[in-house]
């Protein structure tokens, strides 16, 4: 049986913006197991990384969490629970953003910063004897960054010293947003290796936020897709992409570039938060070529299917 670590059930999450209520994120659900690379995959705004956040409490203001549950390592709580969840889980989970250049305090040094996660972590360590270490797990000479200042190390660099401090508690899942977007394609590989070899050595998940399908493609065995807020497919990469069944899925795939078989690329049309508004439907219903009216009726519901999940009214069965 599947050794689940972390699990969303059914996330539920509104705005409210100067008195409008607006869902944005629409019952979704996924779960991760133990030591494993995941993918959420999905356009910019299709709510990624709001529904991370809130999983682990961390919904910024404006957001109202309005049903799920989350559990992590065998303990779950209501999602609306934001501060339960963040004590439930701020041990045992790190985050990574994109731009740790931005993100790291430019006014000290990178050992520096790696050495007061380390107390922060309240692990029983000698962290001056394990910054080292830390910088040695993430592929830098500590001789060669020690007394270095964030404006003087390259951004894929910084990346890797942001890793240091997320690695710092021992987390069992890391949560990362789109780490390789602001770097270039080169060290963009060569940290998703990185974090590949990660998973595998210290048996820890990772979730792996991005935009870019064909990123995931070559680094996660297991995917959700997003589109407005629903998650529209998940299961198997591979199963999924030698036959993807959502039509957002198959427009995804059939924008990915394939060096082997070269094709015509297929743009998908239409932005993701088009359509109607305030209303149970698909929400890819303005974009889709096969939408109908029932498709206006209703979110579909998750349909098992050739070992993934679907959410799409071309694989319900019709009652005899
Ligand atoms: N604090 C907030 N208050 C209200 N709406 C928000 C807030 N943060 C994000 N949103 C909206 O939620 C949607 C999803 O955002 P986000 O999770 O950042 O997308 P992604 O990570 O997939 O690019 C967007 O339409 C965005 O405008
Ligand atoms: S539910 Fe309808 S609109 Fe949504 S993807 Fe399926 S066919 Fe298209
Ligand atoms: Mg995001």
């Amino acid at each position: 049986m599947a050794d689940v670590l972390f699990s969303i059930e059914g996330l539920t999450i509104d705005s409210v913006r100067g008195g409008v209520r607006r869902r944005i994120v629409d019952d979704i659900s996924l779960s991760v197991e133990r030591g494993e690379l995941y993918g959420l995959v999905g356009e910019s705004g299709s709510g990624k990384s709001i529904s991370m956040m809130a999983s682990v409490g961390l919904a910024a203001s404006g957001l109202e969490v309005m049903a799920g549950s989350v559990a992590f390592s065998g303990r779950a709580l209501p999602a609306r629970n934001q501060r339960g969840l963040r004590g439930n889980l701020s041990r045992g989970v790190s985050l990574l953003f994109q731009n740790a250049k931005g993100a790291l305090n430019p006014f000290k040094t990178v050992d520096r910063q790696v050495e007061r996660a380390l107390r922060r972590s309240g692990r029983q360590t000698d962290p001056r004897a394990e910054v080292e270490v830390l910088f040695r797990v993430v592929g830098l000479n500590y001789r060669d960054f020690r007394g270095k200042y964030p404006h003087q190390i390259s951004g894929g660099q910084a990346q890797r010293v942001a890793m240091a401090c997320a690695l710092a508690t021992e987390p069992a899942l890391l949560i990362a947003d789109e780490p390789t977007t602001a770097l270039d394609v080169t060290t963009e590989r060569e940290l998703l290796r990185f974090l590949a070899r990660l998973c595998e050595e210290r048996e820890m998940a990772i979730v792996l936020i991005a935009h870019n399908l064909s990123l995931v493609s070559e680094y996660c065995r297991r995917l959700s897709i997003m589109h407005a807020g629903q998650v529209v497919e998940s299961g198997n990469l591979k199963t999924i992409f030698a036959d993807p069944l959502h039509p957002y899925t198959r427009g995804l795939i059939a924008a990915v570039p394939d060096v082997d078989q070269p094709r015509e690329l297929v743009p998908l049309i239409g932005n993701v938060w088009g359509g109607p508004e305030g209303i149970e439907r698909c929400r890819f219903s303005h974009r889709c070529q096969f939408a109908t009216p029932v498709c206006e009726a209703r979110h579909p519901p998750a349909i098992e299917r050739a070992g993934r999940a679907v959410h799409c009214v071309l694989y319900e069965e019709v009652p005899a």
